[in-house]
């Protein structure tokens, strides 16, 4: 089959967006933590949680459930000022269940260094095809930092779609050349905040200032809708 149409995959968001009620949740109901539990903050009557980068560790949580398909989405803010080599994702993972044959699809924002933009890299993975980096990164038109913004994937049986508010900025088809490379198995989302000093900001030319730190990074209204997308 030919896939989705990336009109397709617009309207398919908009048509799971607005049935999407059921699908808010909060981070103590469908999350927990991951490591660094000490930097994890839950906002309880927000639904949302912070989580923080010093000298001590980083950290990061998952969800509880595993999904196969569906709309994964957060509203993000960023660390504010110098955050050179600091990482902050979403994305989801198989790789504690499938070690050597893990599916993956990522958002990856790889830290600004002083008067830059944060770059946003997406990318994703199947069947520990990790060699094969299918990585795409693009400049916001926004300052991320400065407010909440909305990222999400729609992740179906033959396409990827990733948002970010709701916008899809890029579309990816299960073509015959991306075969087994296309995630199938189910999946935990993830969120984390680490050092990836050597290599995120101008391929590892900045690195992280502690001195910049703590960075936080907050998350709040998740929507998690598992979908099966009919049958083909
Ligand atoms: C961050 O990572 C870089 C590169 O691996 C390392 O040299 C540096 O010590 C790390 N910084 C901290 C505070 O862990």
């Amino acid at each position: 089959m030919g896939g989705l149409t990336f009109i397709g995959a617009v309207m398919i968001a908009a048509a799971m967006i607005s049935s999407a009620e059921s699908s808010i949740t909060t981070f103590s109901k469908a999350f927990k933590p991951l490591y660094g539990e000490a930097n994890i903050v839950s906002y309880e009557d927000e639904g949302s949680v912070e989580i923080a980068m010093d000298e001590t560790t980083s950290s990061g949580f998952h969800s509880k459930q595993m999904y196969t398909q569906g709309y994964f989405e957060t509203s993000l803010k960023l660390p504010e000022s110098y955050t050179a080599g600091v990482i902050v994702t979403f994305y989801s993972s198989n790789n504690q269940k499938y070690p050597y044959r893990h599916d993956e699809i990522d958002f990856e924002f790889l830290g600004r260094a002083r008067g830059g933009k944060w770059s946003l890299q997406t990318n994703f993975y199947g069947a520990g095809h990790v060699e094969r980096g299918r990585e795409e990164r693009y400049d916001l038109w926004f300052d991320p930092s400065e407010d909440f913004h909305r990222y999400a994937i729609l992740w179906g049986p033959d396409w990827i779609t990733y948002y970010v508010d709701r916008v899809p900025i890029r579309h990816v088809n299960k073509v015959p050349s991306i075969r087994d490379e296309f995630p199938s198995k189910e999946m935990r989302l993830y969120a984390t905040i680490w050092n990836g000093s050597d290599w995120a900001t101008a391929g590892g030319k900045y690195k992280m200032d502690m001195s910049y730190g703590p960075f936080i990074a907050k998350y709040s209204d998740f929507k998690l809708h598992p979908k099966t997308f009919g049958s083909k």
